[in-house]
């Protein structure tokens, strides 16, 4: 295995990808470390969860190349579902199932497991996700906001993927809720040793859990680095994002 593979969980190379008329992605290159938490910044509509879609596979693409894990991501082929666990952004759970089901999806699609193996792997990841074994028989309408996107979370988990992708993973949470779950991904991240991608536009998250920041704008990653390496870019997107930013937590701490 070549120096790079080793270096980088996913490489994405002059992706174009539109729909119709309209090009969403115009030759947009990434690369995401293994072993990071890459934050993915941009305005809203501007292919953020276009991008994540397409490097699973679930977007065709017009151009360019993605390796995932230095697999070639075809055209057509979706990839190794085994490599990457999701929170979508509309991430909802299965309503009919049980918190227990719906963990078990994952496990029931791709493998042949016993019952009971099933059942344990499944309590194994709640609890993994700061969960108890008496939250599985609830059903996702007996759930807070914080504890749903756990269980999502811990669906994303069943397979224990290398990658982890969220996409706007702590919108809908108040603040408190918001940070314990970022402290759980930096848990996470730091046991299993996943590498994150993560969509968010929580300031706390971007300087508190991301390792590395990108920035999206006219369908290219026109910023990366450290946050605070972010907080300097001279790219007029970019300063102004995080000047509103910074303006609104100012505002929020004077009140
Ligand atoms: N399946 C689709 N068909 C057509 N247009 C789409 C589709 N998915 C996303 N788009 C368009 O692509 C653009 C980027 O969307 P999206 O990636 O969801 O933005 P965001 O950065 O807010 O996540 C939007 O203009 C959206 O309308
Ligand atoms: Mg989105």
């Amino acid at each position: 295995m070549g120096e790079q593979q080793e270096e980088f969980a996913i490489r994405v190379r002059d992706l174009v990808v539109g729909f119709g008329r309209q090009t969403v992605l115009d030759h947009l290159s990434l690369d995401v470390r293994r072993g990071e938490i890459l934050g993915l910044v941009g305005a809203s509509g501007g292919g953020k969860s276009v991008l994540m879609r397409t490097i699973i596979g679930l977007i065709p693409r017009r151009g360019g190349t993605i390796e995932v894990m230095g697999q070639p991501i075809g055209g057509r082929t979706q990839g190794a579902a085994t490599a990457w666990g999701i929170l979508f952004q509309q991430g909802a759970l299965f309503s009919s199932l049980t918190v227990r089901q719906n963990v078990q999806f994952p496990l029931r699609e791709n493998l042949v497991l016993s019952q009971e193996l099933m059942d344990e792997i499944a309590i194994a990841k709640l609890e993994m996700v700061g969960l108890r074994a008496q939250d599985a028989d609830k059903y996702p309408a007996e759930l807070s906001g914080g504890m749903t996107k756990r269980v999502a979370l811990a669906r994303a988990l069943a397979l224990d993927p290398p990658i982890l992708f969220l996409d706007e993973p702590t919108s809908g949470l108040d603040p408190i809720a918001a940070g314990d779950f970022d402290a759980l991904i930096r848990t996470l991240q730091g046991t299993l040793g996943l590498t994150v991608f993560m969509v968010t536009h929580d300031l706390a998250s971007l300087t508190t859990v991301c390792d590395r920041v990108a920035a999206l704008a006219d369908g290219k990653i026109v910023a990366i680095g450290p946050m605070r390496e972010l907080l300097q870019s001279e790219h007029p997107w970019v300063r102004a994002y995080f000047h509103g930013k910074r303006s609104q937590m100012l505002q929020h701490e004077m009140r």
